[in-house]
This record gives structure tokens, sequence and C-alpha cells, in this order.
């Protein structure tokens, strides 16, 4: 099966084509700092055989981290932790990958950030100070920062989350930005801070390792961001050396979502036809014969499941119980019943 065929990328080679899509696990200290569940959970997934793993959202600055226990890279003393579960995922054969993140608007606590003062969600967010150039220079210095520790840490890959309404999302959106400077108005100045994003993280990270970016292909609102502006930013990000573009939706405003299996496909083969970028898919993949298609198909190179790792760590080497091509761990093998 082409799912659980080896891919090179640059000079890492990735051993099939499942990938652990980011998963914040809320079980940080209030300080972003790494505990025993996360070495426990994103280990026991690189022993069950996952090509590549994405660490969960993990905060450039505290006010950026998703919730109070969720993961964060701001401090030199988080590369301890995030250096241990680098290491011992790539020690059982995974390629091991971090997502940066800052949530913006959607962040945690009460002095919240944003391309303008528009409340995510009242209900939920407060209203978030519209960041100024002196502000966003200061971010582009977090995400260097952050970039350089997780190559401390001995990550393979970054992905920036630029998904799901948080901060880079929020840029990219009209819902969101409203602004009239350079940041703003035009598809061109709505992605500059992205790009500017990613021009920092490489004056850290180095060339020889993978580059990626999440994106909400779509925000479901009329004004909203459309497959278009999406497949013009991938265009740029790959003009610009990123590696590896992660599909997914949504986020920038409360919308009721058909999430039918796959249902996110389209919007990854549709970026990956405009852009020819290695592309990750996402969203309810976890039948095998659906990822197989998906991969087979040239629809996307990966697919990347979230859910179905969390209730099985070992859905890869279940998928391959018959396949004597895949190995799998010598421990385990004579767990492994032939027909
Ligand atoms: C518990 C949980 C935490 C999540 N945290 C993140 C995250 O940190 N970053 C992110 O980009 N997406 C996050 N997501 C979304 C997943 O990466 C994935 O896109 C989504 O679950 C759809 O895939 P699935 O149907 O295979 O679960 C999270 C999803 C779940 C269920």
């Amino acid at each position: 099966m082409k799912l659980f065929q080896p891919i090179t990328l640059k000079d890492t080679t990735i051993r099939n084509r499942i990938v652990m899509a980011p998963m914040c696990q809320y079980q940080a200290d209030d300080d972003g700092f790494v505990q025993p569940w996360h070495l426990t959970h994103y280990t026991s997934r690189s022993i069950g055989g996952v090509g590549l793993i994405i660490v969960e959202a993990t905060g450039i600055e505290r006010r950026g981290r998703l919730s109070g226990n969720c993961l964060g890279i701001y401090h030199d003393e988080h590369i301890e932790g995030l250096e241990r579960i680098a290491t011992w995922g790539r020690m059982n054969g995974a390629v091991m990958g971090i997502q940066l993140s800052h949530g913006g608007r959607k962040g945690h606590g009460d002095s919240l950030i944003g391309p303008s003062a528009i409340s995510a969600d009242p209900q939920r967010y407060p209203v978030p100070q519209e960041l100024t150039d002196e502000g966003i220079d200061q971010l582009l210095m977090l995400w260097k920062e952050a970039a350089g520790r997780a190559r401390e840490a001995g990550f393979d890959m970054i992905q920036l989350h630029g998904a799901h309404g948080y901060l880079l999302h929020s840029f990219l959106s009209p819902i969101a930005n409203q602004r009239q400077d350079q940041y703003g108005g035009s598809p061109e100045n709505r992605r500059r801070l992205l790009m500017r994003v990613v021009q920092s993280v490489k004056e850290e990270w180095p060339d020889d390792r993978l580059l990626s970016v999440r994106l909400s292909a779509v925000d479901y609102v009329s004004g909203g961001l459309t497959l278009e502006d999406t497949s013009a930013t991938v265009i740029a990000l790959k003009e610009a050396g990123v590696d590896i573009i992660d599909i997914s939706s949504g986020g920038i405003v409360p919308a009721l979502i058909d999430a039918f299996p796959g249902y996110q496909v389209t919007l990854a083969q549709a970026v990956k036809a405009a852009s020819s970028l290695p592309t990750i898919a996402v969203g309810r993949l976890d039948s095998l014969d659906l990822a197989e298609s998906v991969v087979a198909s040239g629809h996307a190179d990966f697919v990347a499941l979230g859910r179905a790792l969390l209730r099985d760590p070992h859905w890869v080497l279940r998928s391959t119980e018959q396949l004597a091509d895949v190995p799998w761990p010598e421990s385990y093998n004579r767990a492994r019943r032939h027909s």
C-alpha cells in the first residue's frame, strides 16, 4: 500500500505517510513545561509506527498559549523537556515535528492581541488589542527565538500554526483582519505577517530541516477566506521555502461544518494541484481504505490522524499486521499474526 511506503523530503526520510496531527493535551504545568504525560503520549505513537509526529500547539509566548496548560517554548528552560520528546520519538523511528503557535485573539488570559479590535467570540474571548508595528516586530523576534529553541531541542520539522482562527490565520482572514495598513486589505497584505514569520523563523531554522505551515483553507462564511486566497498563499509559501503544507479548515468564526469522513480532502487536493507542494490531508481519515485512496490517488502526500491516534496508539501496527514488508518494533513481532 502506498500509505506505508517511505518518502524522502530534503534529507529526511519518513517511514510512511501517516502523520500524527497536532493535538493539545492540556497536560503542561502552568508555565508550559513538558510533563511525563507528554513523554508517554508521544513515545507511544512513535513505537506505534507513526511516520511523522507533530507535537501539539506550543506557545511562542505565555499569553499565546491556547490554554493555561498548553506547552510553551518561550523560555530556554523549556528546551530540556521538549528535547526529550524529540529524542524519544526519533529513537523509535518517527520523524519529529513541533507546531509553533500563537493564539492571538483566541489565546489565553485577559490581554489578547489580534489584527483588529474584534473579539473572536464575545461569549468566550475579550476584545483583543490591535497589534502595533512595534508589537509585530516583537512578535517576529519571539517566533525566531522559538524556532531556535526547536532547533536546539532537535526537532526535524517546525510547523507554523496558521489555522483555526489563531494569530496567523486571523491576519489572513478578512473577517478578523480589518486593518488599513500594510498588513490588511489585499490578499498580499493579509499574508504579509505570515510571510514575515516564515522569514524570521528561517533565520534560526536550518535549511536542511523541514518547515511546514498548517492553514485553514476556507472560513465557511461569506466574506471569509476562499480556496483561491489560500492557494495563492501556498504558492507564496512555497517560493519562501516552505516544504510541507497541512490543510485544515475553519475556526475564525463558529460555523456548522459537515465533518463527514475525508471532508477536507478536496481542499488539500486543490491546494496541492495549485502549488505542487507536498501536502497533508486531515479530518476523519481513519478508515484504512479511505486513507490509502487519498495517498494512492495523489490527492495528498500524507494523511494526518488526530482522534484515531488518541483512541489507538497502534493504528499503524494494527493496519500493517499482514504486510510483512512493513517492519514492526522487534519486541512486538511475536504479536504479529500471519494469515
Ligand atoms: C484533543 C484535540 C486537540 C487538538 N489540538 C490541536 C492543535 O494543537 N493544533 C492543531 O492544529 N489542531 C489541533 N486539533 C485538530 C487536529 O489536529 C485535527 O485537525 C482534527 O482533530 C481533525 O482530525 P481527526 O478527524 O483525525 O481527529 C486538535 C484536535 C483534538 C481532537
